[in-house]
């Protein structure tokens, strides 16, 4: 990012995280997943338009779900440089927060012009993230067992030690019963495998391996935080049927490629920031006190590998006052 190479842009984005998960959570166990999503689009488009940067959207959220969205291509940002890439989950987890459940963020990363990978219509990818210790160690191609056996080597434990995060789906159940074969452990997730990727690198979240298929734009998004975390993802396009993978062959997108974290994102200086709406292995959610408001946030940058936990208090009535969306 030539135009100003030091300024840590994750210490701005945050700012676009908490307002996105406070008023997600505002609409927490309401059964209406469409308003979580909005609420979060239109926080979060907001406060963006206050930031220092030019910026595209290259994944955005909502093809699959028809979810109110920041659309791809649209641009964010006040239009001062530096000029980037943007990928936006406003709320990952809106049906967890729409049913009162553990686990949803709201997420950004962002990273120089023309770095991340476009995965146009393909909406799923089959993926695998460790963190630092086993990174470099397992193989997207390798049987599920031996990836078990290398995270297990690298944290110096048996396989019956090693817990794998797995996205609870009909089509992950393949991945489900072969890690019950090798003897590893499972933690399944209704929703949120950013969370479940950027969990295998935190020591006490618990979980040592995300396994499974899940969204393409969460992958890209991981991504950004693994580079920071000096983890490692990998990841194949998941066509659904043949008409995907029509569109694959005639967009000249590979399906038998394997996209490690550097496809994924091609930085080394990838800036990424969370904010907590449900409670969640990785972040508390937002708590909500009369006038006063906590958030709880996770920011961090690839060049520097910082990671700050960030909590906040927010006078809403404040916010309120200077917002043209509700808090
Ligand atoms: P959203 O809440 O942003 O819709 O995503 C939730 C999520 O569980 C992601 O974490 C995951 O990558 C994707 O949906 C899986 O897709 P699907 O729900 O279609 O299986």
């Amino acid at each position: 990012m030539p135009s100003e190479p030091d300024k840590n842009l994750a210490l701005d984005l945050v700012r676009v995280t908490e307002a996105a998960a406070i008023s997600a959570a505002r609409h927490q166990g309401r059964g209406d997943k469409t308003a979580v999503d909005q609420a979060a689009v239109d926080a979060m488009r907001t406060i963006l338009s206050t930031v220092d940067l030019d910026g595209i959207v290259v994944i955005g959220e909502g093809e699959k779900d028809e979810a109110p969205m920041l659309f791809n291509g649209e641009r964010v940002g006040n239009g001062h440089p530096p000029e980037v890439d943007v990928a936006v989950d406003p709320v990952d987890g809106t049906r967890l927060t729409a049913r009162g459940m553990p686990g949803a963020l709201a997420v950004i990363a962002v990273a120089e012009r023309g770095s991340m990978y476009a995965p146009g219509s393909l909406v799923y990818m089959d993926k695998v993230a460790v963190g630092e210790a086993a990174a470099g160690m397992i193989d997207i191609e390798a049987p599920v067992a031996h990836n078990l056996l290398q995270v297990a080597k690298s944290e110096n434990k048996s396989v019956s030690d090693v817990t794998a995060i797995i996205l609870d789906r009909p089509r992950n159940e393949d991945y489900i019963r072969q890690v019950r074969e090798a003897g590893a452990r499972i933690a399944l997730i209704g929703d949120g495998d950013i969370s479940g990727a950027i969990a295998t690198s935190k020591e006490d979240s618990g979980v040592d391996i995300l396994f499974g298929i899940g969204g393409s734009p969460e992958a890209v998004t991981a991504a950004c935080a693994i580079a920071a975390l000096g983890g490692e993802i990998q990841c194949k396009l998941w066509p659904r049927d043949d008409s995907e993978r029509e569109y694959a062959a005639r967009e000249g997108l590979d399906l038998n490629q394997v996209l490690a974290t550097r496809d994924l994102v091609n930085s080394d200086n990838t800036f990424f920031a969370a904010t907590g709406v449900t409670s969640g292995q990785l972040l508390d959610g937002v708590d909500f006190g009369g006038t006063v408001v906590r958030t709880h946030s996770l920011i961090m940058r690839s060049k520097t590998r910082t990671v700050r936990f960030i909590d906040a208090i927010h006078h809403i009535d404040r916010l309120q006052d200077m917002a043209t969306f509700d808090y």
